[in-house]
């Protein structure tokens, strides 16, 4: 496995003859790796004849500084959890990936302002123009996202087909914990008393007849709900606990 912490290492592994006409398949993620990045590696692994992992906790998605502050940045715990699937990490540094102090972003006008987009101002442009950069610098046959971030999965498949991008996006299910709640980095910020109780987040998305139903049992519950809302057979849900963010989504 190959660590590329720059952009002329990551050029010079790319064009490397070993790895022209090969299919490439690419996990972009903001590191702090889980289960349920690793099944997105699998994936790709068994999909492609070679897979990159890149690691960029990427500035312009955060719309709150101490979001950004408290990311967990463990690269090394990362690339032992990587290693059995891949053949290249790519974790540039910030400067290189906006030359241009992000004069040029990615807009999207539709899905991008609901849900995470209301609550977050700007996030959706940070994603779609850092994926953008991903793909155009590692040029993958196919990229791998998880469902669990339903809303950035349409936006990036629809931002492929809308820009006729040379990649297939692949889609993975969300992996959940033993007890229901989708894997998520943010989880471990949780003490062990919020952890158990956040079991009720799924549980009551999955058990009430409408969303108007389940913000009002997620309320009673204890949590702050941001939103509840079904759409496209989907419900989509965010809630605040000890002031960590989380987001889940079922099909209805
Ligand atoms: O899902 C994530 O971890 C991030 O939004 C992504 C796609 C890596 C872009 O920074």
């Amino acid at each position: 496995m190959k660590l590329c912490t720059d952009l002329p290492a990551w050029r010079a592994l790319r064009g490397n003859p070993d790895w022209q006409g090969r299919s490439v398949g690419f996990v972009p993620t903001m590191g702090a790796l889980h289960a349920g990045h690793v099944s997105l590696l699998a994936r790709a692994r068994a999909e492609n004849e070679r897979v990159v992992l890149s690691v960029f906790v990427n500035p312009t998605q955060f719309n709150d500084p101490a979001d950004l502050a408290r990311y967990p940045r463990t690269l090394e715990a990362d690339m032992a959890l990587a290693a059995p699937y891949i053949d290249a990490v790519f974790a540039p540094a910030m400067e290189e990936i906006y030359p241009d102090s992000y004069r040029f972003q990615v807009t999207e006008n539709d899905v991008s302002s609901r849900w995470e987009g209301l609550q977050r101002p700007g996030h959706f442009e940070g994603v779609l123009t850092v994926v953008l950069k991903l793909l155009n610098l590692v040029q993958p046959r196919r990229a791998y996202f998880g469902e669990k971030d339903w809303q950035q999965l349409q936006l990036v498949r629809g931002m492929a087909d809308a820009f006729f991008l040379p990649v297939t996006i692949v889609s993975c299910p969300t992996i959940r914990d033993h007890d229901g709640v989708a894997l998520s980095s943010r989880n471990r910020r949780l003490s062990a008393e919020a952890r158990a109780h956040v079991t009720q987040f799924p549980a009551l998305l999955r058990s009430s007849p409408d969303a108007a139903t389940a913000a009002a049992r997620l309320r009673a519950a204890g949590f702050d709900v941001d939103y509840v809302d079904d759409a496209g057979g989907e419900r989509l849900a965010a809630i605040r606990v000890e002031g960590v963010r989380l987001i889940d989504h079922v099909t209805l």
